[in-house]
């Protein structure tokens, strides 16, 4: 026994300070995953726009149609972004002399139902925002815990297709019975409704929202900086197998276009959601992009692996230090893999075939995703140098 535990110690050791293979991308599809909520949406991770990370209570009805026109006119629309999502301080204070929900009369005089019209004639569909809890986090409007039926309907009749339930203000009651009780009511509203769980990860969502909702944030806020964006893509890689058609681990909303961080590190951001099948919800203003951030945005190679069928979450299979490897497969035997560099030096990064789930022999092509370039013939190995903050992002296709 006395000469065991050294052992164990040296192997951890090495785990901890060589490049360790963190566990094989293929091992993931083999994973059971959860039953998924039976409302046929989220067959893929949701894509489209949110109010909250750019603008935060500072919204109107206005604004609101404009994204809807930017969404479409710009292009973006086309490429798959269809949900317009307002988060917090849509409603009135109080609801209604009937106990009703309500727009806030000065900011939304129009009310929901002729922006929901508004949003739908673009061909695209509207989201709004509630909490499962007696006031939302803003505490400027009234929450849904024991109005949850009559919510629920009210959404359907103004036309909702999508809502985001917070967790704020809670009283203490359990997540699985609050969130379970808005997943039945929507079900029953007679609007088939996507079903966006925000619990912050607390209660370790992954292991029972699968039934619930089609996606449940696994962190608390993200915020547009280098530090809060990396951290989040850590804590939201733990629960990399729970994720699967129907039910999405959600990271956060994109910060992307925000201004806190650089062109490099928004496009590692972006790779990054897109390979872990994250919801790729945008959070700036797409009335007044920049030609970087468009870019980013419009990538419909990165775009193809977030919404890749077999619906597979990629997740960190290699870290040596600050370079790391992040890959998952996709259909058609294809493996898409990020080389992530987190040091704040250029340097070399090599994902092995032996940790993205290949044999060592494979001969593969390799698609650089963000220059289209094609690597042919690659072995055994990609060997790449990337900049610091910056990642290069691959579709690789055994031969
Ligand atoms: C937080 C939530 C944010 C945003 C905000 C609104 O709890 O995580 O995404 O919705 O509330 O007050």
């Amino acid at each position: 026994m006395a000469g065991k535990a050294p052992l164990c110690a040296f192997f951890l050791l090495l785990l901890s300070t060589s490049a360790a293979a963190i566990r094989p991308a293929r091992s993931v599809a083999a994973t059971a995953r959860r039953a998924a909520l039976e409302n046929g949406l989220g067959r893929t991770p949701q894509m489209g726009w949110n109010s909250w990370n750019h603008f935060h209570c500072k919204i109107n009805e206005e604004i609101i149609r404009e994204i809807a026109d930017a969404m479409v006119d710009n292009g973006l629309a086309k490429l798959g972004y269809e949900y317009i999502n307002i988060d917090d301080c849509w409603a009135a204070y109080d609801r209604d002399s009937q106990g009703n929900l309500a727009a806030n009369a000065s900011t939304f005089p129009s009310g929901i139902p002729a922006l929901a019209n508004y949003v739908h004639g673009k061909g695209l569909k509207l989201g709004i925002y509630g909490d499962a809890g007696s006031r939302t986090c803003s505490k400027l409007m009234p929450g849904s815990l024991g109005y949850e039926d009559k919510d629920a309907k009210t959404f359907a009749s103004w036309g909702v297709d999508y809502l985001k339930y917070d967790n704020c203000n809670n009283q203490g009651i359990s997540p699985q019975l609050r969130y379970n009780t808005m997943s039945k009511a929507l079900l029953n509203s007679g609007r088939n409704i996507f079903f966006s769980l925000c619990e912050w990860g607390v209660d370790d969502p992954g292991t029972w929202a699968g039934g619930v909702g089609n996606s449940w944030r696994t962190t608390g806020d993200i915020k547009d900086t280098w530090a809060s964006m990396t951290a989040i893509a850590d804590k939201n890689d733990k629960w990399a197998s729970y994720a699967g058609p129907g039910g999405w681990n959600d990271p956060d909303m994109l910060e992307v276009g925000n201004g806190g961080m650089t062109t490099e590190e928004y496009r590692s951001h972006f790779s990054i959601w897109a390979l872990v099948k994250a919801p790729l919800l945008i959070g700036c203003d797409i009335r007044s992009m920049s030609k970087e951030t468009k870019e980013i945005l419009s990538n419909e190679n990165v775009i193809a692996v977030n919404q890749d069928e077999l619906g597979v979450q990629g997740h960190k299979v290699q870290q040596d230090g600050d370079q790391e490897v992040w890959a998952g497969p996709l259909s058609g035997g294809k493996i898409a893999i990020v080389l992530w560099n987190r040091g704040s030096t250029k340097a070399s990064i090599t994902a092995s075939w032996s940790s993205i789930g290949l044999n060592a022999s494979t001969v593969a092509d390799a698609h650089d995703l963000w220059t289209d370039g094609v690597i042919s013939s690659v072995q055994g190995e990609l060997n790449e140098t990337v900049d610091s903050h910056a990642c290069k992002m691959y579709v690789v296709t055994p031969k």
